[in-house]
This record gives structure tokens, sequence and C-alpha cells, in this order.
């Protein structure tokens, strides 16, 4: 395998607070995120504490620490307790909704073409066992105007459709979509909207009691930095009784004073490990203590990052940006130079994306999107990283 000569970046200084590889470029905080070491030490303790007295741990003192990091979540999502409850990843969250409401023939699922493959499977699965019909809107990418975006969404609306799932963030594309207007829209033409945050919270500003949609599915290991397993499912009040979680346990029949019947029938899906659910509140405390200025000054420097990153990148490599940048959180999304077009996908994994973590040592996601399909990569930027990164990145690139 060829090394290149290119001296490898130095990452920011908030790089000592987390354990990734030293050596590694690691632009990929989407994907799975990455968890700080002070949070991995609690994790670890808590496991130590679950396998010497398992029965304490996981069933008679179970709500004492589960309540605390309910509520620290509740805080960061602008939520009340009573609404939320903790799920192991989006997927689920999505899969139960989606697996507890009752289509029939006729009715018909929205989605839009920016979707992540995963949910789009769960709502066609749904649609298929109905009779029902999944429609997919078409958004464009590249995009100037978050009008794109609502037109392509409410020009798919049709007397039909029962239910939309619309992301907070997309995946692929890496696009805020404008989430506020879309539920308001979408609920005055009577469709119930689920929003698809997996990558909000921590990246952006939430609030769910005023975004009030009549659900939001949301991960905590990406840009909360929990540990792997910590996500969770907010449902307006009026929607939670008819929901059932993806796995059905104890909860449906044995009610705990002072829980809602919601968190009676999520609070516990069969043996597991909750020490995930039980670190959220203090991945909360630590992302937010890393900064004088706290949560937002840290949505800030990650936004900034990104932007600066993707002109550094359109500049060395000679591209178009592909949206406005107030549609960017902490992540972009750019089309690869002319050069890497056409070639058709064989793998898992792109060859060149291969490429540039055994030669360079980056990881990046090489994706397939835009209308038409183009080959793209997309840059995630947390506060471990620094511009050198990108701009190593852009340089790597010319150099394939
Ligand atoms: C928009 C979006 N939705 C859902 C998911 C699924 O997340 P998970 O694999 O944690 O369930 C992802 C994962 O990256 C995503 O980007």
């Amino acid at each position: 395998m060829k090394q290149h000569k290119l001296a490898r970046p130095t990452p920011s200084r908030f790089r000592r607070y987390w354990t990734l590889a030293p050596g590694k470029v690691f632009l990929n905080h989407g994907s799975f995120g990455a968890c700080p070491r002070s949070v991995l030490q609690l994790q670890r303790e808590l496991r130590r504490q679950m396998e010497a007295e398992p029965v304490q741990f996981l069933w008679r003192r179970y709500e004492e620490r589960l309540e605390p990091a309910r509520a620290a979540l509740a805080r960061l999502v602008g939520a009340r307790p009573q609404d939320l409850v903790f799920v192991t990843n989006a997927t689920t969250a999505i899969n139960a909704v989606a697996r507890s409401l009752n289509f029939r023939a006729g009715d018909e699922l929205l989605s839009t073409n920016h979707d992540y493959n995963a949910c789009r499977n769960v709502l066609a699965e749904t649609a298929t066992r109905a009779g029902a019909k999944l429609r997919v809107a078409q958004a464009p990418f590249p995009l100037h105007r978050e009008d794109d975006v609502v037109e392509a969404v409410m020009g798919a609306v049709t007397s039909r459709t029962r239910l939309a799932l619309v992301d907070h963030v997309t995946s692929d594309t890496a696009l805020i979509f404008p989430v506020a207007r879309l539920v308001r829209e979408l609920e005055a033409r009577g469709v119930d909207t689920l929003v698809d945050g997996a990558h909000a919270p921590g990246m952006l500003p939430v609030n769910l009691t005023k975004l009030c949609p009549a659900y939001y599915a949301g991960n905590l290991h990406k840009w909360v930095c929990a540990p792997k397993g910590a996500a969770f499912l907010w449902a307006r009040e009026d929607k939670q009784a008819s929901l059932q979680p993806a796995v059905v346990s104890h909860g449906n029949n044995r009610p705990r004073p002072g829980y809602s019947s919601f968190q009676d029938r999520f609070d516990w899906a069969g043996t597991f490990d909750p020490t995930p659910w039980f670190c959220v509140g203090e991945a909360i405390r630590c992302m937010g203590g890393l900064l004088p200025g706290g949560w937002p000054e840290l949505r800030q420097r990650n936004h900034q990052l990104t932007v600066k990153a993707r002109q550094a990148l359109c500049r060395r490599l000679e591209l178009a940006p592909p949206c406005p940048e107030k549609m960017l959180g902490s992540m972009a999304t750019l089309a690869l130079p002319g050069r890497f077009q056409g070639a058709l996908k064989s793998g898992k994994i792109d060859r060149e994306q291969l490429r540039l973590y055994d030669e360079f040592g980056i990881e990046v996601p090489f994706v397939r999107a835009g209308l038409p399909e183009r080959r793209c990569l997309r840059i995630s930027a947390q506060i471990y990283n620094s511009l050198a990164e990108y701009e190593y990145l852009a340089e790597a690139l010319r150099a394939l």
C-alpha cells in the first residue's frame, strides 16, 4: 500500500478529550459520533456497578439512574420529561412509530429523496403490509433555497397522505431542512409529521415543545457524543396512547406510579445494557462545558468550521457549493470533481474512499446524491477538528 508524503495535519487542542486513534484524520463524526473520555470513564464505572449488583442496577434502582438522564435530555431538547423515552437508536424509534400506526389500503405515506435509506425501508415495509403507498417527494440537490424543499414536500401531499417523514438534517446531502415550516404546513393539511432528527440534537438548537410535530426521533451518540445505544423518541401527548415500542415487553400491563403509560411501555425493552442512556446527562454536561459559551458556542464553532472547511475544499478543488451556508449545520456535502464522476458503485465502500483511509489516514464518507445523481463526499466538523485537516483532505483528493 502506498503511503503519501503529505504531512499529517494537527487536529484541534480539544482532540485530547477523545480517544480517537492517533494519526488518523477523523472527518466523519456524522456517521457514528465519537464519545469523549470522561463519558467513557463513567460508562466503564456504571458497567462495573451493573456487574457487581445486576438486580439492583437493572431492576430495583433502575429508575434512579434513568430519570436524571431523561431530565437532562428534556432540558437540552426543550421537552417535558413525560413526553420523552429513550431508545437504542433512531432506526428503532422510526420503527416504533411506523409499526404502531394502522394504515389502510389507499393511504399514502410520504418521504423525500433526501431521507435515510433505513428509515425509507421502514416506511416502505409498513406501506406494503397495509396495502398503502409510499410517495417520495423529489427535492433538488444542488438547491438554492429552503423553499425548494417545502415546495417539493407540499407538492407531493394528497388527500390520502397520512404520515410524512421529514429529516431535520439530511444524511447524505447534509442539509438543514426547514422543519418548523414543514411541520406547520403538513399539520395544516391534516398530515402527521414524523421528524427524523438523527443528526439534530447537539448540532442545532432543538425545542420540541415549540416545534410540536406528532413524533420526533433523535440520536444522542452523534452530536451529543453519548455512548452508542443512546437515542430518543418524543411524541406529542395526543399521539402517545397509540404508540408501542419496536420491542414489546413488560410495560403494557405493569404500570409504575408516577409514569405515563407511554413511558411504561418504552422504558424497558428486555434485558440490555442501559449504560448509554445513563451517560446522557454526563455527555450533555461534558460537551456543554468545553467552551465558555456552552452549547450555543459549541454549535456555532462547529458550524463556522464547516463553512470554512467547505470554502477551502471548493477553492482548492474548484467546486461549486451545492446549497446556501444557512442550510448547513456541522456537516457539508460536495459533489466530487468531474474526474471522479461516472464510476459505478461496486462494493460497500468506494475505492477512492478506501484509498483516502489507507494512503492518507483520512476517514471521510463518499455518498451518491442529487438530481441527477453525482458522487459526493460529506465532511463533518466537531470541536476536535481543525481547518488544516480539511486542507489536507483537499490535497489528498488532488493527489489521488
Ligand atoms: C438522517 C438519519 N436518520 C436515521 C439514521 C439512523 O441512525 P441509527 O443507525 O443510529 O439508527 C441516520 C444515521 O446516520 C441518519 O443519518
